[in-house]
């Protein structure tokens, strides 16, 4: 397992180029267990939960390449050999419940592993259930495996008590091929969301609202190949938002699409940094304005992302004054200030209030990505803390940037990666 190096880096400037977003290729590449044919996904980025995913749908009988040079991949779908997906891919990755809703809606049956507890929460997935039980589905809890069966799937209508992202997927999923109408209310809106609308759409399916709080899925009986380019990793940009912020550096990112990040646009140019969309990219400057603090608040989207959460905390330590960052999605989403607070940043946690007092120039320690996002905040703050910071447990960061490494040595920072 490899580790960070990171030394005190400076102002961090030049380009940046954004990936495609994680979180919309890996609920399109379940969706096309949904028709045997051929499928090409453009910008798909070189991810650990990709590669999962690949060897989930090769496991199922599908043929898969993967073509990073240019960002694509090409499946193959074929006829389903495999309806059962085992804990061990399950607990490498949580999205592989995504294919609950295709492989059901396509074969008539599925039987996944539960994802179980997860460092992030209990992330439950009973909203999935229920959606796929109003669409006719028998599901049974069977010795940690969830069994769906229906041999016709029917329309419905679906409240989601919560806009929960991998219900609202997997019911659109599902809803495609079943009969007649499904309006599913109090969707999730992600911007990754209507990305999986559109793919599906371009399949054949009829869908409508994608984006909204109310989706309308009318069913239809077959579905077909196509091709598709996956939008850019919002995330991502907003993680180089903040390196260009807590580095008071200059770095122009591009491949964006800023109305996907216009929370985290928001709440930056409250703190002071200058924030401009120009015709190559998006343009971020720490290094006009003394910056100052401001508080967060997650929410699901268009609210602040909670991806986003930790990233923005690194920051919050290093500018002038107090704030607060609220988790309202996940209920425990602070393993990460542990780990900022090794380094100095003296952060207090009351339920689901992070208190940070700001002003803190931090210092290089031995730390460890506590999952994906709170692995980004290390990193970002061992940038501007004083002496060497060792970063472990770097796996996390793998399964969600690409050549994290290599973009951000390319804006200067003091980073490399060490195998051991
Ligand atoms: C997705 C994203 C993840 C992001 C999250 C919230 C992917 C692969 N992952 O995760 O990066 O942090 O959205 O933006 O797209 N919930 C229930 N019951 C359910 C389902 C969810 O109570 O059946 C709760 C969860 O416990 C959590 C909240 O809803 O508190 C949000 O979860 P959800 O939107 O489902 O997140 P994911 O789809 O797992």
């Amino acid at each position: 397992m490899g580790k960070f190096m990171i030394e005190q880096s400076g102002p961090l400037h030049g380009e940046v180029e954004i990936s495609g977003a994680k979180n919309a290729v890996l609920p399109i590449m379940a969706a096309t267990i949904l028709a045997e044919d051929h499928y090409e996904i453009n910008d798909a980025p070189q991810l650990r939960d990709v590669d999962v995913m690949c060897r989930l749908l090769r496991k199922m009988g599908a043929e898969v390449n993967e073509d990073y040079s240019c960002g694509t991949i090409t499946i193959q779908m074929k006829k389903i050999i495999e309806g059962e997906v085992p804990y061990d891919l399950v607990k490498r990755m949580r999205a592989s419940f995504f294919v609950l809703g295709p492989l059901l809606a396509k074969t008539g049956r599925a039987r996944i592993a539960l994802p179980g507890g997860c460092t992030i929460g209990d992330r439950p997935v009973e909203l999935h259930l229920k959606g796929l039980r109003i669409l006719g589905a028998q599901v049974t809890d069977d010795h940690g495996y969830i069994e769906a069966v229906a041999d016709k799937l029917q329309g419905g209508k679906v409240y989601l008590d919560f806009p929960s992202v991998g219900a609202t997927e997997n019911i659109m999923m599902a809803a495609t091929l079943a009969e007649g109408v499904t309006v599913i209310e109090n969707a999730a809106q992600e911007p990754e969301i209507v990305d999986l609308a559109s793919f599906l759409n371009k399949m054949g399916a009829r869908i409508k609202g994608a984006g909204t709080d109310t989706i309308k899925i009318e069913g239809v009986t077959s579905l077909h190949g196509c091709r598709h380019a996956v939008i850019p990793d919002r995330i991502e940009t907003g993680t180089f938002m903040v390196a260009a912020a807590i580095t008071r550096g200059d770095i122009l990112i591009r491949n964006v699409v800023s109305d996907h990040v216009k929370p985290v646009i928001a709440k930056l140019m409250e703190c002071g940094v200058v924030i401009e969309d120009t015709e190559e990219g998006m343009r971020v400057r720490g290094d006009v304005n003394p910056l100052i603090a401001t508080d967060i608040k997650t929410l699901p989207y268009p609210g602040f992302p909670t991806d986003m959460q930790a990233q923005f905390m690194a920051l919050q330590t290093t500018v002038q004054g107090p704030s607060v960052a609220i988790e309202n999605v996940f209920e425990n989403r602070f393993m990460h200030v542990g780990e900022l607070n090794r380094m100095g940043a003296n952060i207090k946690i009351d339920g689901k209030s992070a208190m940070i007092p700001g002003g803190k120039h931090l210092s290089g320690a031995e730390v460890i990505c506590t999952d994906l996002r709170g692995g980004a905040a290390v990193v970002l703050a061992a940038l501007v803390a004083s002496e060497r910071t060792e970063v472990s447990e770097i796996y996390h960061v793998d399964r969600g940037y690409e050549r994290f490494v290599e973009k951000l040595s390319s804006l200067g920072a003091n980073i490399s990666r060490i195998e051991d």
